[in-house]
């Protein structure tokens, strides 16, 4: 169900049209559905229904609040990565001991806050995290539980700066270490060897590298068993990729939950799922205002109030997001860059789109935008961050207001 569709011509979200919503909070937007952010959550929990597990909304995703809430709400734990999305985990009524925190950086005093709050599990990264976690707990005089994130050495086939799993990579030990590690933490007072972790990539298009990864996993949980290390938990990280332009068919849920489940039929561990983009990314869009058309040589640019400090995945990644326009004209298109006030070539949304014609004052959404979009935005240029819009049916809320110019001064 897709809830970002035209009626009469006119981009809509849910039942409120993208024009209106401009209107009324200006652009750049970011403007979330509450039907598509909570549908695709219970979507992905269904497919794993009949297995024990545990899903965890990605925090680092879309880490606003209303949002945050809206999963909580829902019976969801969390994925964090570090003491401020333990923060906003908390503040949105996550369950502790439903969160999981993973990350390869974690500082003594974040190990602290979540022991202190009661977290289900520390996915530990190296050797050294893990004494500085024992450490931790004993003078809390806390056991804390961990998972090791493991590096499977699996290729997942994506973009170079998201794909985690590979040996080489900064991620996880390496499944062949990894014994050597449990037996340290089996034998820590201060530590409950409770599960083994993954993520081998984010926005991954095909099925098979999860699979394999699982079976690197089970391969390593039975050994330990044999060894005397009895693990409850297997948790495979998030990864599961969206579809950034019509016509894309990424793995459903359904499908990429069968080939994880085929391989850890019988082992009896409960399943944890970091999801992040397949909720977040197709459940909002960037809404853009159209400032100016001009034209250098033979290349013409669009203009817009978008930029790469408020959508970087274009220039950072060269990610493509589709651009359409919030009113349909029917006029034949034209091919343009659609580029940012930012200085730096690298301040595009799309390169060579075919668009209809645009003026100043039209609307552009940029699509696909709910993962890792307000996220990772920033100041850049001294530009205030954008506001987000949460829109329910009939009605929409702001639920992040604009940032203003004494907010871009603000302990200065
Ligand atoms: N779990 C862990 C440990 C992760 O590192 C990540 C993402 C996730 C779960 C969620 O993965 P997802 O389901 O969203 O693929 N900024 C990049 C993506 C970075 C991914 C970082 N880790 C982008 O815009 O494509």
């Amino acid at each position: 169900m897709d809830y970002f569709n035209y009626e009469n011509g006119e981009l809509m979200v849910e039942n409120v049209s993208l024009a209106r919503i401009a209107a009324e909070v200006g652009a750049p937007a970011y403007v979330y559905s509450r039907a598509a952010f909570v549908g695709r959550l219970k979507a992905f929990e269904a497919a794993f229904a009949d297995v024990d597990h545990l899903v965890c909304y990605s925090v680092k995703v879309n880490a606003n609040l209303s949002l945050l809430r809206l999963a909580a709400a829902g019976g969801y734990g969390a994925d964090i990565v570090s003491g401020g999305e333990l923060f906003k985990a908390l503040r949105a009524d996550f369950r502790p001991e439903r969160i999981v925190f993973s990350g390869v950086g974690k500082t003594a005093r974040e190990m602290a806050e979540a022991l202190e709050a009661g977290i289900l599990m520390f996915n530990v990264e190296s050797e050294e995290e893990l004494e500085v976690l024992a450490k931790t707990a004993a003078d809390k005089n806390k056991r804390a539980r961990v998972a090791l994130r493991v590096n499977p050495d699996v290729d997942p086939k994506t973009h170079p700066y998201i794909a985690t799993g590979l040996s080489g990579s900064k991620f996880g030990i390496s499944h062949k270490e990894a014994p050597a590690v449990y037996a340290r933490a089996a034998a820590s007072p201060a530590l409950e060897a409770a599960g083994v972790a993954c993520h081998i990539g984010s926005q991954l298009t095909d099925a098979a590298p999860f699979a394999d990864a699982a079976a690197r996993l089970r391969g390593l949980t039975e050994n330990l068993r044999a060894a005397g290390v009895d693990l409850k938990y297997m948790d495979m990280g998030g990864g599961l990729g969206i579809a950034y332009r019509e016509g894309e068919t990424p793995p459903t849920p359904a499908e990429y939950a069968a080939r994880i489940k085929n391989v850890v039929d019988g082992l009896g561990v409960k399943l944890i799922l970091e999801p992040g983009r397949f909720v977040a990314g197709n459940s909002g869009v960037l809404l853009a205002t159209v400032l100016y058309n001009k034209q250098n040589g033979a290349k013409r640019f669009v203009v817009t109030d978008c930029a790469m400090n408020d959508l970087i995945r274009p220039s950072l990644y060269g990610a493509w997001h589709d651009i359409v326009p919030v009113r349909k004209s029917g006029a034949p298109p034209a091919t343009v860059d659609v580029v940012g006030p930012v200085c730096e070539s690298g301040d595009f949304m799309g390169k060579d789109r075919p668009l209809q014609p645009l003026v100043a004052g039209d609307l552009l959404a940029v699509k696909g935008a709910g993962a890792y979009g307000f996220a990772m935005s920033s100041n850049y240029n001294a530009r205030p961050r954008a506001v987000e819009v949460l829109v329910d049916g009939d009605n929409f809320k702001i639920i992040k207001p604009r940032e203003t110019y004494e907010d871009l001064v603000r302990g200065e």
